[in-house]
């Protein structure tokens, strides 16, 4: 049985997991189809011959935060940079099996050709970030900064974590994809286009407002006075003309629900309890606790650091908890402690589960494509030119703060 919201959902109710959706939502498509039951004894061995009978016409993508099990059944984990480029790079593969969330599997199906089908296992595993942006909302913007006379010295840059509506649009007009690893770069490439960091250009950056300016203030050497908040919830963004105009960097107001929890105290504490601890966080964490650690980086950077740690170091890393869970069990030599126990998964990235995974496989080898991601061909083609000039960009380098 699977129920569908199409009226307003009453107020409190709550979609069972891993049934039904909200048509109202970004990805508002209806999970179809009987799902096994998490108690079933069978579902790892199920999961094995299903992966078998598939063979090399399916390839299965794992992003780094995604539950244990998940990740022992993918060819292949990395963060969202490495997942595009993984996806593009396997054109013999028949299904993509995406487990991440819908903002990454867009992309995946924007990068890989027609006779590929992208599937997510669950079409609710959003973001709570992309969700922050919508398109109506971020062409509405481009307006305010014509009207303030600045479009022109504007070039959009978006964060992976976005719609394919939004990476097109920025596309049209210019600019860039980037993601947590090659941000500093993508900046960097979008400031040239407009004389330069030191120059008059502004950025347009959407729609994480922490990863934008932890990049611009602390890999670009801007100021914090540099940076202005657009909030699409009020008229002309809450800015003035005026301060668009003195701005570099315009930030959408969007945050991730998971990183945007860490706190500075967090570190002062950690580091009071554990003398001489390194602090590792993810730029998606506000300006104060990136300024207060000692390295910042995207998922990818996180493990190479742990990889090359001392032996007996210690390490409070501020990221998702599956991903830290995985790096301490992986790493005795190391003391790895989380960063704020009270922060916890992604929920979005953890509505992919043995349960979903084993039913798309299933469908697949039996010859229907569920959960199929498509972006339509206009907006494939702009999104297209965003991610490509991403993918064009100089390899980033590893990055340090504090
Ligand atoms: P990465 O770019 O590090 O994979 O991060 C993606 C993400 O969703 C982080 O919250
Ligand atoms: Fe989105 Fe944050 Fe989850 Fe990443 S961790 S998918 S940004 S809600």
């Amino acid at each position: 049985m699977s129920a569908t919201f199409t009226e307003p959902r009453p107020s409190g109710a709550l979609l069972l997991l891993g049934e039904g959706s909200d048509l109202r939502s970004e990805r508002g498509v209806e999970c179809t189809g009987a799902l096994p039951p998490a108690s079933d004894p069978d579902l790892v061995e199920r999961a094995r011959v299903a992966r078998a009978a598939l063979g090399d016409r399916a390839f299965v993508l794992g992003h780094h935060y995604q539950r244990d099990e998940v990740i022992a059944l993918a060819d292949v984990t990395g963060d969202s940079f490495k997942l595009a480029r993984e996806a593009a790079a396997r054109p013999d593969a028949e299904y993509v099996i995406f487990c991440g969330v819908h903002f990454m599997a867009e992309s995946a199906d924007i990068l890989t050709h027609d006779g590929q089908a992208v599937v997510l296992p669950d079409l609710q595993a959003g973001c709570s970030m992309a969700d922050m942006a919508d398109i109506a909302q971020v062409e509405e913007a481009w307006e305010v900064l014509a009207d303030a006379g600045v479009a022109d010295r504007t070039v959009p840059v978006t964060y992976m974590n976005s719609t394919a509506a939004i990476k097109a649009f920025t596309g049209r007009h210019g600019g860039t994809v980037c993601t947590s690893s090659n941000a500093r770069v993508a900046l960097q490439w979008a400031f040239d286009r407009t004389g330069g960091v030191d120059g008059d250009g502004k950025v347009l950056f959407m729609p994480d407002q922490h990863l934008g300016r932890n990049t611009a203030v602390l890999q670009l050497g801007m100021g914090l006075e540099d940076c202005v908040v657009y909030d699409p919830r009020r008229p002309a963004g809450g800015l003035t003309e005026r301060e668009l105009r003195d701005a570099r960097m315009i930030l959408w107001r969007g945050h991730c629900s998971v990183h945007g929890r860490f706190s500075a105290e967090n570190v002062a504490q950690v580091r009071e309890r554990v003398p001489g601890i390194h602090v590792l966080v993810h730029p998606e964490c506000k300006h104060e606790v990136v300024a207060a650690a000692d390295q910042v980086g995207s998922t990818e950077h996180i493990i190479r650091a742990l990889d090359a740690a001392e032996p007996g170091s210690a390490w409070a890393i501020g990221t998702e908890l599956n991903l830290v869970r995985r790096l301490a069990a992986s790493h005795p030599e190391l003391a790895v402690h989380y960063l704020d126990s009270t922060v916890c998964f992604c929920s979005t990235m953890n509505r992919i589960d043995l349960p979903h995974l084993v039913w798309a496989m299933e469908e697949l080898a039996a010859g229907r494509v569920v959960n199929r991601i498509t972006v339509d061909a206009d907006d494939a083609h702009w999104a297209r030119v965003a991610l490509d000039q991403m993918l064009a960009l100089p390899a980033p380098a590893p990055t340090t703060a504090g």
